[in-house]
């Protein structure tokens, strides 16, 4: 190998340079379907087999301990899945843990699944099929992609907001040193079964969480789709599936052109608008203590940077009223007290989300902000006053 010759060095140090260059080529499929574990339904099997090596594959089963509660006979029906298909796969343990955000908080339940791993002996080419909420997902996912350097991870997540955002992507973490996913991979799963059955038993607020991230990704990207919300906004409050489902296909959708087709998979830049809303909504949550929900607090984030975004003139009164309109029409919040909770120096508490944001994603901040509905564009700084603008006025029709 010729090292590349550095001409223009005029340097008395000498170094020979080797510049080395890999590309590794992730494919996972995303299936919306239903009812993924009844027996005689071959889509699992074959989605274990999709790289057709044909031998009995072993799988780990770790089931979110609301979707167990919620679904009392799933382990049975996983069971008799499993002796449907003894050819193909081969069930080797399951385990139920945590859910909710308590399960992606500190090591001791991503130390559990690691243990569990072990204990069944699993090797690389075996299989995790995490089923459940994302932030078990996320907990999940982030064992799995550590144990041997990474076991080949299923996902079959069980909430609006893992089905259309959380459970689709390519990273996974948990919280630690106070911070939302201060630790985690990027891991790109080896399949991702959706199962809109699994949503009919979740609470109202862990149904609507996920439309906060449809407005999310609809405000920033697709106007039609921000046009669907506005229209159906009462139904999917009212817990109609086929608006949801709607909803969810979109929005996955949107998320995975993203990640795919974005640029950016691994998020090396600065960047990352699919958290639009996010800096604000990631900060309360951690200072409620994880009582307010992913989607609810990632809505109130939308509706801070949203009025901060008709501020600079990016959108408009209309804009800012029909996201507004929207967000409260399915139930979802625009405010909560905790916005107005200052640190002894008098500034906003919320404030400090900016810069663990910013150190999160690295090098220089990057906010998303609407450009129009639809449309993104890219900002470098918050004015502290304009946010604190926007929080006294979305106090105005929070309080009537
Ligand atoms: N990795 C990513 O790219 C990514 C993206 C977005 C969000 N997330 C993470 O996802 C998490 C939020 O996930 P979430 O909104 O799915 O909530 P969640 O995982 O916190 O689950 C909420 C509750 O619903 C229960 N549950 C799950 N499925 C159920 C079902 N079918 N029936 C009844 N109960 C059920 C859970 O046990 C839990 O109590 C956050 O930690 C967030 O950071 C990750
Ligand atoms: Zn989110």
């Amino acid at each position: 190998m010729t090292p590349v010759a550095d001409t223009n060095n005029p340097s008395p140090h000498t170094a020979e340079t080797y510049q080395q260059s890999l590309t590794v080529t992730f494919e996972f499929p995303v299936i919306f379907t239903r009812d993924v574990f009844a027996a005689d339904n071959p889509l699992l099997a074959d989605v274990l087999d999709r790289l057709g090596e044909r031998r009995r594959h072993r799988a780990m089963i770790a089931i979110d301990a609301g979707v167990d509660q919620a679904h009392p006979d799933l382990q049975h029906r996983i069971k008799e899945y499993f002796h449907a298909h003894p050819d193909g796969m081969e069930l080797a343990t399951i385990t139920v843990l945590p859910g909710g955000e308590v399960a992606k908080n500190g090591w001791t339940v991503v130390r559990e699944v690691m243990w569990s791993i072990g204990s069944a002996h699993l090797d690389r080419q075996s299989f995790v099929i995490a089923i459940g909420g994302g932030a078990m997902l996320d907990m999940v996912g982030f064992a799995a992609s550590i144990v041997h350097r990474g076991l080949r991870l299923v996902r079959v997540p069980t909430t609006t907001l893992a089905q259309n955002d959380g459970g689709v992507g390519v990273k996974n973490g948990m919280d630690e040193h106070g911070q939302k996913n201060f630790v985690g991979t990027f891991a790109p799963p080896f399949a991702v079964l959706n199962d809109f059955d699994f949503l009919a038993t979740l609470s109202q607020r862990d149904w609507i969480g996920g439309v906060a991230e449809a407005f999310k990704v609809a405000i920033i990207k697709d106007a039609a789709f921000f046009d669907y919300l506005c229209d159906h906004a009462r139904a999917l409050d009212q817990r109609d599936s086929a608006a949801m489902e709607q909803t969810i296909r979109r929005c996955a959708l949107l998320h995975l052109e993203h990640i795919c087709s974005g640029g950016d998979p691994f998020e090396f830049g600065s960047a990352r608008p699919l958290d639009f809303g996010h800096w604000l909504g990631h900060r309360l949550e951690t200072m409620s203590d994880y009582t307010i929900g992913h989607g609810q607090a990632a809505a109130i984030g939308i509706a801070v940077d949203s009025h901060y975004a008709r501020q600079v003139g990016l959108i408009d009164d209309g804009d800012l009223q029909r996201i507004l309109d929207g967000l409260t029409a399915c139930g979802l919040p625009i405010w909560d007290d905790l916005l107005d909770r200052r640190a002894v120096d008098g500034t906003l508490e919320v404030l400090e989300g900016l810069e663990q944001f910013r150190e999160h994603l690295g090098g220089r901040l990057t906010i998303t902000l609407p450009d129009g509905i639809g449309r993104k564009t890219e900002v470098h700084q918050m004015d502290p006053g304009l946010i604190e603008k926007a929080i006294d006025f979305l106090r105005g029709p929070a309080a009537s």
